[in-house]
């Protein structure tokens, strides 16, 4: 048995942090013999450069025949005045939305060595271990109609559309209690019920898939409180639930308590587990090619991608463990950089990970 997994670097920094991540992985390979094969494709920016769309055919035909996606991140300022329907950023979109992934695990995990790089009171994070479950191929991302449009006084408008069917949150919903199961069993689903109608139904269907996990403590917020609640007292959650939108906002709140947003993983799963794996920040493309870009994300998220994919949870317990090495021993990007620590490059915190696997 051979596990694929396609790799797609993508444009900025998303080159330099997924070599980072090949050499973890290409190290495990064959030092656990985990039959791990690679191949790669083009995405984003890079991608439109070459075949004038982002997510262009041998892509799509690369990751569909793939069992995982390991993925860099895309955009960058050269591609910005495309039209949004061929900008990098609709290649990601498009990955998701062709493989439904629709459930997206963001955890924000505070390794206590940074506690002093987050922007928050020590006490109020440390300890923190949250995990967001957001919905990703659906809501206002992919809602129809959208667009701008002329009006009869000849002022264009501007429009989007938020529209959730009750399958798509009762899946999403499943997926979010059974990683509450087996995790503290506390869900807060987020949601504007006070407001929006389709966020009414989210509440609605939520009550009810509640009704197949009794072990699990259900909540609601409102997501206006819910990203007060997360820089005033963010111990509270345990798993949080929400629409695509709402967590894309509510991950980088959760990732700034963490210290950097250079440290957050994710994984984004289909209803088999075919999964792929990115860090949750984007292409930076101001610090890219200047190799400071802090690959621990990616590094985290092949450890996700063993864990989740391949169910692989002892390679993926090496990764973490030598990450949590690593920072014990000193060695710091500039993004979660202190003072008495030791400022390392891209490649030398990817070596420095190598050095605790071994
Ligand atoms: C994310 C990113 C993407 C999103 C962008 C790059 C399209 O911000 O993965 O959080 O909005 O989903
Ligand atoms: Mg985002």
């Amino acid at each position: 048995m051979t596990r694929k997994i396609a790799v797609l670097a993508g444009d900025g920094i998303g080159p330099e942090i997924v070599a980072e991540a090949r050499k973890v992985l290409d190290f495990l390979n064959t030092d656990m013999d985990l039959e791990l094969s690679f191949e790669e494709g083009l995405i984003g920016g890079a991608a439109y450069d070459e075949h004038s769309s982002p997510f262009p055919a041998p892509t799509v035909d690369l990751v569909k025949g793939a069992d995982a996606i390991l993925f860099g991140a895309v955009g960058g300022k050269k591609w910005e005045s495309l039209d949004i329907s061929v900008r990098p950023e609709k290649g990601l979109l498009g990955l998701r939305s062709e493989l439904e992934l629709f459930s997206n695990l963001r955890p924000a995990l505070l390794y206590p060595q940074l506690a002093d790089a987050s922007t928050l009171k020590p006490e109020v994070v440390s300890g923190l271990d949250l995990m967001i479950v957001r919905e990703l191929t659906g809501g206002i991302y992919f809602g129809q109609p959208r667009g701008v449009k002329i009006l009869e006084n000849g002022e264009r408008q501007g429009f989007n559309t938020l529209v959730y069917s009750e399958s798509e949150i009762r899946r999403i919903g499943h997926s979010a209690f059974k990683i509450a199961q087996k995790r503290n069993k506390k869900l807060c689903s987020v949601d504007k019920a006070n407001v929006l109608e389709c966020t009414e139904l989210w509440r609605e269907i939520m009550d009810d898939v509640a009704k197949d996990y009794p072990d699990v403590e259900l909540s609601h917020m409102y997501v206006d409180n819910a990203s007060m609640q997360l820089v005033r007292a963010p111990k509270q959650f345990d798993v949080m639930v929400t629409t695509n939108m709402f967590g894309d906002i509510l991950s980088d709140t959760a990732a700034m308590l963490t210290g950097s947003i250079g440290m957050l993983p994710s994984a984004s799963l289909d209803a088999n587990g075919k999964g792929m794996y990115e860090p949750i920040h984007g292409s930076a493309p101001d610090i890219a090619g200047q190799g400071i870009a802090n690959p621990l994300a990616t590094i985290l998220s092949a450890a996700m991608m063993l864990r989740y994919t391949f169910d692989l949870g002892a390679a993926a317990d090496r990764i973490e463990t030598a990450v949590n090495d690593a920072l014990d021993k000193g060695v710091r990007t500039s993004d979660i950089y202190s003072d008495g620590m030791t400022k390392v490059s891209t490649s030398q915190m990817g070596d420095a990970v190598l050095a605790e696997l071994k």
